[in-house]
């Protein structure tokens, strides 16, 4: 049986750390004030901004809601950024993606002024990942760095293997991994013997967007499994890339969904709030 790795625990963790510091920022005089753009009100975007809305009032955290009708122009919302990179006040500004079709999602992101860019998605933030040079990092990605560091497992010099190669997860995921001393492959839709490339995997990361693809064959026995899929199963039950029931067989650790990397993503997100004061 493996180790179950319990996101919601380390989250919590993370959480009451920052709760502390945020405590202490305020008794020296400083606030931590987050704005948070929505534009339209796609159910799922709501659910995602009000959790961080939560996590920003339990840690202490100032927060800012903007909504915007789905039909707002670009130049609207990119006005509203401008201003806000100015208001001095906001520490941190993240606009919920996906924005809908008639915006440009990377002239909007390139318009958040670094210093606010608590998302770690501004281009500087990547730069910055790649070169090694301190900055905010992708909240997913650096979220299970944490989970592998809290729960003990050792990156240096092990084999890992990322699936997907997205801006978000996949491309930061490398970086942070390279920055352990792991040895890091990124496979993706075009890669060939994929099964054969996993099986080489110490940790197997997959964030593939295919529900439960990821079974049993895929994974080298002892194998460390860290699943950032969120999908709905046939009994619309919460699930991820990973066919968990088959696969915690055969690993020595793996994340659960829900449960496992989502509640990660949120806490590394308070963790740049605050780092905007730090
Ligand atoms: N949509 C899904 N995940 C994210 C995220 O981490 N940040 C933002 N801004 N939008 C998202």
């Amino acid at each position: 049986m493996a180790q179950l790795i319990d996101g919601k625990r380390i989250s919590q963790q993370i959480k009451d750390e920052l709760k502390a510091e945020v405590e202490s920022l305020k008794n020296q005089g400083v606030r931590v004030c987050l704005a948070v753009i929505q534009v339209g009100s796609d159910p799922a975007s709501t659910v995602y901004v009000n959790n961080k809305k939560k996590a920003c009032a339990y840690i202490g955290i100032e927060s800012e809601a903007y909504e915007l009708p789905e039909e707002v122009s670009e130049e609207e919302l990119l006005s509203l950024v401008e201003r806000l990179n100015q208001t001095e006040h906001v520490n941190g500004i993240l606009v919920q993606l996906p924005l809908p079709a008639h915006i440009d999602e990377d002239k909007v992101i390139k318009t958040i002024c670094a210093d606010k860019d608590v998302d770690g998605f501004h281009p500087q933030s990547v730069g910055r990942l790649w070169i090694g040079e301190k900055g905010f990092l992708s909240c997913t990605p650096a979220g299970i760095i944490q989970l592998l560091k809290r729960s003990g497992i050792e990156l240096d010099g092990k084999e890992c293997v990322i699936v997907g190669r997205s801006n978000i997860v996949g491309k930061p995921m490398a970086a942070l991994l390279l920055r352990e001393n792991a040895t890091v492959t990124i496979a993706h839709s075009h890669t060939k013997n994929l099964k054969e490339i996993t099986n080489r995997a110490d940790v197997l990361i997959v964030a593939i967007g295919k529900r439960q693809f990821i079974g049993p064959e895929y994974v080298k026995e002892g194998a460390v499994v860290i699943d950032v899929g969120m999908h709905r199963d046939e009994n619309n039950k919460l699930c991820g890339d990973v066919l968990f029931s088959e696969v915690e067989k055969k690993a020595s650790a793996i994340t659960p969904v829900p449960g496992g990397v989502g509640p990660m993503t949120i806490a590394m997100l308070m963790n740049n709030c605050v780092e905007t004061v730090r």
